[in-house]
């Protein structure tokens, strides 16, 4: 197993991974969360945080919270790339939190070696598409393009300055032959956590993300006091699961562009993809399944909806008991996932077509900051 920020390979161990990070692990029980709660954060797919409990208790005592949750533009999204977005709305929506998306293109520009900078720069606005397409409030909710908004810059020299370079060799996996762009980049991510305090001075921001990126939570928490600032807060969960592994990440990087469910995929696309990748851990033949019965824990078809797309808690735990009888086999339960998943991105591309209807400059205008925004970040810092 290998995660960094940059790079997961192989079979994920969550327990290993959290202790060497030294996150918390997540037990939301008796935290008192808005109603209903999230799928993925009340069934354990955000499974370790840091400061969650205090970012909750600020809230109940009606004190502004924000959201940080971004994207590095490698190329289009697919299903896991979305779902951060999602849980960052159910704030918005439940907590009133200003959120901040940042689309880190400098990130992919300097890491992925075959990008030229009008390939991030394209992705950037293709993904703002499909963030946008989740239906944020334009009143609460601003993205930032780093290479093009570039008043993130001087923030970044300021917190720059608070990281030596031991310290990012030994969080963030870099090498000798890494480019000093790398190196410095994340100084630019650390910027993209305060932002929110930043622009509405010192209070709780949460950033739900992967648990790769929790290098970045982690420098910044260290940093944040010195510079006037509340230790950020992050809410970190396991990797979507790949089709093909339930302990894999969704990725392109090794299955292709054929084993990813994309979010342009239709309903036909989606089935197909299930019904040929999905990994099953139901028996080989129908026979045996009725004997034996299926394991739904290592089941993606199952895991899909038991993180992301069921609600209903009597359902769920009916498809699971069923499936571990024998009685529900592995083709009805990749046809039930399937069509879950496609309801799912069906009324993510319908948002996504009535955006389109807009103009495009217009829409991300509404979305970027404001001339008082740029002026107070362009003027925060000057007592460091
Ligand atoms: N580094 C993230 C990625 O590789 C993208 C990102 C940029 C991000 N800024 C962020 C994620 C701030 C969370 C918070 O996908």
């Amino acid at each position: 197993m290998k995660v960094t920020p940059w790079e997961v390979e192989g079979e994920v161990d969550y327990e290993r991974l959290l202790r060497e990070f030294g996150a918390a692990p997540l037990d939301i029980r008796g935290m008192e969360l808005p109603k209903p709660v999230l799928l993925p954060l009340r069934r354990g797919y955000f499974y370790a945080h840091r400061d969650f409990d205090k970012f909750v208790e600020d809230w109940r005592e009606g004190k502004r919270v924000s959201i940080v949750t971004g994207r590095g533009p490698s190329g289009p999204m697919h299903l896991g790339h979305i779902l951060p977005f999602y849980t960052a709305k159910w704030f918005q929506d439940k907590m009133d939190a200003f959120v901040f998306i940042p689309i880190s293109d400098d990130e992919k520009y300097l890491v992925k070696r075959k990008l030229k900078v009008k390939d991030v720069e394209s992705f950037a606005l293709n993904n703002v598409l499909d963030i946008l397409s989740v239906g944020f409030n334009p009143e609460k909710t601003r993205i930032a393009i780093d290479m093009k908004d570039t008043e993130l810059y001087r923030p970044a020299v300021v917190v720059s300055k608070r990281v030596t370079f031991s310290t990012m060799r030994a969080l963030f996996g870099l090498t000798q032959e890494s480019n000093v762009g790398w190196v410095f980049y994340p100084a630019m991510q650390m910027v993209h956590l305060y932002i929110p305090q930043i622009l509405y001075g010192p209070h709780r921001v949460l950033v739900p993300v992967a648990i790769d990126q929790d290098p970045y939570i982690r420098v910044a928490r260290d940093v944040a006091e010195s510079i006037g600032l509340v230790k950020t807060a992050g809410l970190l969960s396991k990797f979507m699961p790949s089709l093909e592994s339930p302990s894999g990440k969704m990725s392109t990087s090794d299955g292709g562009e054929e084993k990813v469910i994309w979010l342009t995929d239709d309903r036909d696309t989606i089935r197909r993809k299930i019904m040929k990748y999905a990994f099953s851990g139901g028996q080989p033949t129908v026979e045996e399944h009725r004997k034996y019965g299926g394991r739904p824990e290592i089941d993606v078809s199952f895991l899909y909806l038991y993180y992301f797309f069921e609600e209903d808690d009597r359902k769920i735990r009916e498809i699971e008991e069923g499936y571990r009888s024998g009685e529900l086999l592995t083709g009805e339960l990749k046809d039930y996932a399937a069509k879950k998943i496609a309801d799912f991105l069906e009324a993510h591309q319908k948002r996504k077509e009535k955006l389109l209807r807009r103009d495009l400059e217009d829409v991300v205008e509404s979305f970027s900051f404001r001339e008082d925004e740029r002026r107070r970040i362009k003027e925060w810092g000057r007592e460091f």
